[in-house]
């Protein structure tokens, strides 16, 4: 497969998104809800059919899974994951922090990443053992190696409620040991920050594929570490995610232990 030419697909496909993406900011009249706090606009349904359509014409045979469509069986082993609004609510409230994320794999390996801001024009790109970049420059995590110096950005998943405890201890001992802890609302803007250096490190419990599946590869490339909270390499259907600069890995993967937490 010509990963050059899957990247130049799915970058094409993200600037479509985020044309859309655009013309709504500011502009949404309806919100309706998958979920009590999960929401969806015309601006995520829009989007997705912008990305999709442009990826099926370059690759008809390819597997897309969209978050807001669900899954389109190609018959080749390629497959695309798509979030076409990553960060719906702050969108639904005009809070300009979102993006579009596109990844491409083959079989059950990411090979190229793709998260786009369309508000501050920020592209981040991944192509795997090919490293990382911002706007085409190289981008690399940072170097700080104490967690009393550390950024940490985490989110919190829909179905919160259900884990609340689980949330909040792990929570309260990052937010003890971090010089700060920031909720951006945006799992692949989130990893992309880890990636060129803004973050130390970001957490999260019950993500879904297409909500990462770009940003882990972002952020490996860029010279992170991308397990789950047991140390295992992360895979895009784990239940939980921690990326790092590597420097912190460890005393986060402590910090995230409830046994030593409560
Ligand atoms: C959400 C965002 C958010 C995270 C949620 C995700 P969506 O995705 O990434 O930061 O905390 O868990 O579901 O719904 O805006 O595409
Ligand atoms: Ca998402
Ligand atoms: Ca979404």
């Amino acid at each position: 497969m010509d990963l050059d030419r899957v990247k130049q697909v799915g970058i094409s496909a993200a600037y479509k998104g985020a044309d859309v993406l655009q013309s709504y900011f500011g502009n949404i009249t309806r919100v309706n809800k998958k979920g009590a706090i999960d929401l969806v606009t015309e601006a995520d349904l829009r989007s997705e059919e912008k990305v999709v359509s442009t990826i099926r014409a370059a690759f008809p045979d390819h597997t897309i899974l969209a978050e807001e469509s669900g899954l389109k069986e190609g018959t080749l082993e390629y497959s695309w994951l798509v979030d076409p609004l990553d960060g719906t609510t702050n969108f639904a409230h005009q809070v300009p922090i979102f993006c579009i994320s596109i990844a491409f794999a083959a079989r059950d390996s990411i090979r190229v990443g793709i998260v786009l801001n369309p508000i501050n024009g920020e592209l981040f790109t991944a192509t795997r053992d090919g490293g990382a970049q911002r706007n085409g420059k190289p981008i690399q995590v940072s170097s700080t190696s104490l967690i009393s110096d550390s950024l940490l950005v985490t989110g919190f998943p829909y179905n919160l409620r259900e884990i609340f405890d689980q949330i909040v201890v792990r929570y309260a001992s990052c937010l003890r040991a971090a010089q700060g802890i920031r909720r951006l609302g945006s799992a692949a803007l989130d990893l992309c920050y880890v990636a060129c250096g803004r973050f130390e490190g970001f957490w999260e419990q019950n993500l879904k594929p297409w909500d990462t599946a770009a940003g882990s590869l972002i952020a490996a490339e860029a010279g992170g570490r991308v397990t789950d909270f047991s140390n295992q390499s992360f895979r895009v259907d784990a239940k939980e995610i921690l990326a790092t600069n590597g420097q912190i890995h460890d005393e986060m993967l402590s910090l995230l232990r409830l046994e030593e937490n409560i």
